[in-house]
């Protein structure tokens, strides 16, 4: 079994990879940084600290991502919760047993990748807090492409580094179950089998062999070590990667029933008319993603400012008289404020049946 070739060679998207050298200004705007940087250094001077003037801790805050205790939910995607949870809770359960070390989310843009693993993990610290502590470290093109130019071998393996030794807060239970997750989003445009400039390709190789030491890693008495990958193109990571990530999940455009919870989690807060058919709604939205319905319910929502705003100008309004402008003045959100809001929202997914392509494939069950 071998991997569809691509189609098309690889193309960098939207220039995330190539800004001008002078936008490319590591930013470490933490206590522990000196104000005073200013020269982007090369890659040839001796290391990763000399180079940016940067501590340890101002490394591991960098790309430690702080979670919210409630963020906002993920609907559907069950297979994928499943298995990430898996991946830390077999441990603590099994101790001897061997988890998951690599679990790649792949499926369109838009469909909840990045926010599914924030609010898994902040899930299992919530419902765990006596027995495990998850950190999640976060890798993107331009956190590690970008900011470090020329630095980004050194970037992957300190982040590797910084996973494994990362202690839980003072005071936690001492028999707690330390666990890392090292995020690495769009992972296409890092690590594409098809980019053939030898930069990139060494920091494939670094990650492969990266992947490759998590067992090690546990086996040696430090953190346990997660991979998660997320990719809207996972065709272009080549054999070699996929096959490290053990647990492969499509995540998928929402169906009816996910669409239903996305639409009214995001008119929370709004007034909606008794005109209003929501079933409607939900049927005639299948194929978009859950950020084209976020969008979508944002632009319904702005029917009644609009319809208040018919014939008036803003600059007609005082601050004060703006402040007065409450939900409750504003009125309804209407059926044909939906009826603009569907008929203008833009698809923002492709590549769909490729991606249905690849889950047969090389998808988990
Ligand atoms: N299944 C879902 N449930 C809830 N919100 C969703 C879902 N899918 C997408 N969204 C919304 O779309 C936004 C973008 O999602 P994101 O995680 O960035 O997608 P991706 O990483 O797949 O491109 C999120 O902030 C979220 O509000
Ligand atoms: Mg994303």
């Amino acid at each position: 079994m071998s991997l569809p070739n691509p189609p098309k060679p690889y193309t960098q998207r939207s220039g995330s990879l190539s800004l001008p050298s002078k936008f490319q200004v590591p930013s470490f705007a933490t206590s522990n940084t000196p104000l005073a940087m200013k020269s982007i250094p090369s890659a040839s001077s001796t290391s990763l600290e000399d180079n940016y003037n940067l501590t340890s801790s101002a490394f591991t805050s960098e790309f430690m991502v702080t979670l919210k205790d409630d963020p906002q939910p993920v609907f559907g995607h069950e297979n994928a919760k499943k298995f990430l949870k898996e991946s830390v809770i077999i441990p603590l359960l099994y101790p001897s047993m061997p988890s998951w070390k690599g679990v790649l989310l792949f499926g369109p843009a838009g469909v909840g990748k990045s926010s599914l693993i924030k609010s898994v993990v902040s899930s299992v610290n919530q419902k765990y807090k006596e027995r495990i502590k998850v950190h999640l470290f976060e890798c993107s093109a331009s956190g590690i492409v970008n900011k470090y130019r020329g630095e980004s071998e050194k970037i992957l393996k300190r982040v590797f580094s910084a996973a494994r030794e990362v202690k839980p807060p003072q005071g936690s239970p001492s028999e707690l179950l330390n666990v890392s997750i090292i995020f690495i989003d769009e992972l296409d445009s890092i690590f594409s089998s098809t980019a053939h400039d030898e930069s990139s390709s060494r920091l494939r190789v670094e990650l492969l062999k990266h992947i490759d030491g998590v067992e090690a890693v546990s086996a040696a008495g430090n953190n346990r070590v997660i991979v998660v990958g997320a990719t809207n193109r996972p065709w272009d990571l080549g054999d070699a990667l996929v096959r490290r990530f053990e647990k492969r999940c499509y995540i998928a455009l929402p169906g009816e029933e996910d669409r239903r919870a996305i639409i009214d989690y995001h008119l929370g807060g709004v007034r909606v008319g008794e005109g209003v058919d929501r079933e409607d709604v939900v049927k005639r939205t299948e194929g978009l993603s859950g950020a084209d319905l976020k969008v979508l319910c944002r632009e319904a929502s702005m029917g009644p400012l609009r319809r208040f705003l018919v014939g008036v100008s803003p600059k007609d309004f005082t601050k004060a008289d703006l402040a007065e402008i409450t939900p409750d003045v504003l009125g309804e959100v209407e059926r044909e404020d939906f009826e603009r809001a569907v008929s203008s929202t833009r698809r923002t997914v492709g590549d769909v049946k490729r991606l249905e392509m690849f889950d047969a494939d090389f998808g988990s069950r």
